[in-house]
């Protein structure tokens, strides 16, 4: 993908967070790891890596691991300036229904989300409006 200097930038500096996530996976029931990075305001990273359960509607994705790390953390709703999602088994990873309400919750709607698979020529940036548009937010 083209990018901006400044996306270019996030992007190389949570990749390597989001694999190093994704060796980290628990994922005995579908051997599909998926590792995340979050960047917060001030630059740090976190990471999240999806954790599964043999009762399999248990299983937390790799990027509500990482927004919900975040919050407890203590980082603020809205205050993140990039997530990365990166899963080695598929060429592009797109985030499912669930994370993407939660992103709508915890980024902002113009948060750049990276999706990289074991393709990098196929990945793809896209924001949090892009990702889940019409959403249903605060009331
Ligand atoms: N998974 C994630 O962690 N993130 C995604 O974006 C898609 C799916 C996990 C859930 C489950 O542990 C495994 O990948 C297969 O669905």
């Amino acid at each position: 993908m083209k990018r901006s200097s400044e996306s270019q930038a996030l992007y190389e500096r949570l990749l390597p967070e989001a694999i190093a996530a994704s060796e980290k996976a628990w994922c005995p029931h579908s051997e599909f790891p998926v590792g995340a990075a979050l960047m917060t305001a001030d630059g740090a990273v976190i990471q999240g890596c999806n954790v599964e359960n043999v009762s399999y509607g248990l299983t937390n994705c790799a990027e509500r691991t990482a927004l919900f790390s975040a919050i407890c953390q203590g980082e603020k709703p809205k205050s993140f300036r990039a997530m990365l999602v990166y899963a080695p088994k598929v060429a592009l990873i797109s985030p499912c229904g669930a994370c993407r309400q939660v992103m709508v919750e915890l980024l902002d709607k113009g948060c750049p989300v990276f999706c990289v698979g074991h393709d990098e020529t196929a990945a793809r940036d896209w924001t949090v409006e892009q990702l889940l548009p019409g959403a249903f937010d605060a009331f």
